[in-house]
């Protein structure tokens, strides 16, 4: 078993070259913001749940099947992530504590917001996602890995639905 200690991201495997024609230093690079991402996207992933089961009040139905369908589609961006940190010879972290190391998107424990403040924290989540992953692509040193641009911009897009659902359901709320 190979222990490696892990600051906030996991970094590349030792022994393998993958011929991918870029440069170890951009893998790395590439390995680590994907790991940093994976974190974030568990993180709201996770919160997407907890909303899930303790939203509350008239729009419950309709909130708590919202939910499901955000974490449904976070949890396959999850295990994405994942995996192409792992095509370019990195690992992925995967333990709850990682996670919460690497994370910029902060949990509410203890908390059970209200459901339109529960779309709000959602909201900020997938937006900080998106303003996150568009200054990653537009970085100049990191076009070589084309492969994983155009994998975050997939990500991007859909990161911008779920916020412009979010966004759109805040519009005119009259509920509490
Ligand atoms: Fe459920």
């Amino acid at each position: 078993m190979e222990h490696r200690d892990v600051g906030t991201v996991a970094g590349l495997r030792h022994g393998i070259k993958p011929g991918l024609g870029l440069e170890d230093s951009i893998r790395e690079r590439s390995a680590n913001m994907l790991n940093t991402l994976l974190a974030d996207e568990y993180v709201l992933y996770t919160k997407a749940r907890k909303y899930h089961w303790n939203v509350t009040g008239p729009m419950f139905n309709d909130l708590h099947k919202f939910f499901e369908d955000l974490y449904t589609e976070l949890n396959d961006i999850i295990d994405e992530v994942a995996e192409r940190a792992q095509f370019l010879g990195g690992y992925s972290l995967g333990t709850l504590s990682e996670f919460m190391n690497a994370a910029r998107i902060e949990e509410d424990p203890g908390q059970y917001p209200e459901a339109k403040e529960m779309v709000s924290s959602l909201l900020e989540g997938y937006e900080s996602l998106i303003r996150n992953i568009r200054s990653e692509t537009s970085r100049e040193d990191h076009h070589t890995d084309v492969g994983t641009m155009h994998f975050l911009a997939e990500i991007l897009q859909k990161h911008e639905k779920s916020a412009w659902m979010l966004r759109t359901l805040l519009m005119d709320w009259k509920i509490n």
